[in-house]
């Protein structure tokens, strides 16, 4: 097929056609188990009939406002994350990128309106993903994604991911804000330690400093919580979430506190489609679902088989040498001697019908959907042994 797009994205070699649940069809009609969930955004898999109904209903009604107005769908959505989360308020977007930029944006005016000038350095760690955005790739930890870009933002500060020493070295009165991701997605499903995440919390309160979790890869239950800061024992000043907070549907947000809201006061930030009653409304309804408690108690018992199965898989083959993350997010470290290829057995994975991802060169990634059944997870593992074996050969 003729491709007419910009040559940013490698795509693979067949092309998707229609989905049910955790299975995709191309479009020579080739069937594929999906263990990568659209990078962490299918979280109740294809087509989802109660979201296609809330698609539905809400285009049948309204699909867009401006924000001029308010909707009743935005509102909704952003009640049921207030009820359910540390934070009072809302402000919705429309990718992670974008929460992230507001994120930001409001922990620097934060910074600004309530110690003066001085108070504007971001501290982030190495190897973080925080998006595309000029912003985001600036304070994103991987500058193979920022150095084409010159000039930067600045004002920005990175740090080795879970060290508590250098973040208390980096940290001090000029610092706004200190963003972290519980678990590094991008960059090799690498959770956050209990201790680190503490540390920073109570290095931000020292300091005046507003903790940032970027939550757009480990929220909306991927870890078995609705977001993975609960399994911290803290709480944050600023979540950003997105991927499956729309189970499909493009929307983002921060969710912050009642103390920090205001600093985004009338015309301060703002977004043409942020809070669209179309995106909201499916939201909402992928919110009710992944929030059940048989939902969440799901994920974490299909998590521990994955786990345990890409283990053994891992042993039996010497492919793997870690499997790591928590609930279905979840990274198989290669051995030393697989170093660098993960991108390999993604693409031989494919060639035996399943979709799995990388996550940096060296980890092989799983994020499918949190209704993931027996019969699905089972099927794909035995497309990955099928071309593990074959890659080996
Ligand atoms: C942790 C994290 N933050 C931000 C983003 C960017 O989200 P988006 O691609 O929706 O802009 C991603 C995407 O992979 C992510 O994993």
């Amino acid at each position: 097929m003729q491709n007419y797009l910009t040559p940013n994205f490698s795509f693979a070699p067949m092309i998707p056609e229609r989905a049910l649940g955790s299975r995709v069809w191309d479009t020579e009609g080739r069937e594929y188990i999906d263990l990568s969930g659209g990078i962490a955004v299918n979280a109740l898999g294809h087509c989802h009939p109660d979201l296609i109904a809330a698609l539905a209903e809400q285009s049948q009604k309204l699909w867009h406002i401006s924000n001029i107005y308010t909707t009743k769908p935005a509102q909704e959505l952003a009640q049921k994350l207030v009820e359910h989360t540390f934070a009072d308020k809302v402000f919705f977007c429309n990718s992670g990128a974008e929460a992230n930029e507001a994120a930001l944006k409001l922990a620097r005016k934060y910074g600004r309106d309530h110690f003066g000038g001085h108070k504007t350095e971001i501290i982030s760690c190495l190897n973080s993903f925080h998006g595309r955005t000029l912003f985001t790739v600036s304070v994103g930890g991987q500058p193979k994604y920022s150095k084409d870009y010159a000039p930067l933002p600045q004002g920005i500060t990175h740090v080795p991911f879970n060290d508590i020493a250098a973040l208390e070295a980096a940290i001090n009165e000029n610092t706004c804000a200190v963003i972290i991701e519980p678990i590094q997605g991008e960059s090799g499903i690498l959770p956050a330690t209990q201790e680190y995440l503490q540390a920073a919390r109570r290095l931000c309160d020292e300091h005046g400093a507003l903790l940032i979790l970027d939550e757009v890869q480990t929220g909306m239950g991927h870890t078995g919580k609705l977001f993975a800061y609960e399994h911290y024992g803290i709480t944050p000043d600023i979540i950003s979430s997105a991927k499956a907070l729309g189970g499909g549907f493009p929307i983002g947000a921060i969710l912050t506190t009642d103390k920090i809201a205001p600093t985004f006061g009338p015309g301060t930030h703002g977004s043409t489609f942020g809070g669209n009653p179309m995106a909201c409304a499916v939201g909402s309804r992928a919110f009710d679902i992944i929030n059940a408690p048989e939902t969440l108690a799901h994920v974490e018992k299909q998590g521990q088989k994955l786990q345990t199965t890409l283990r053994e898989l891992g042993d039996k083959t010497g492919v793997f040498k870690e499997v790591r993350g928590m609930g279905l997010l979840i990274g198989c470290v290669l051995a030393d001697q697989y170093k660098g290829r993960a991108s390999e057995i993604t693409a031989a994975a494919l060639k035996h019908g399943l979709m799995v991802l990388v996550a940096g060169a060296d980890v092989v990634r799983f994020a499918p959907s949190l209704l993931l059944n027996d019969e699905d997870m089972a099927e794909g593992l035995k497309r990955l042994e099928a071309a593990l074996t074959e890659w080996l050969v």
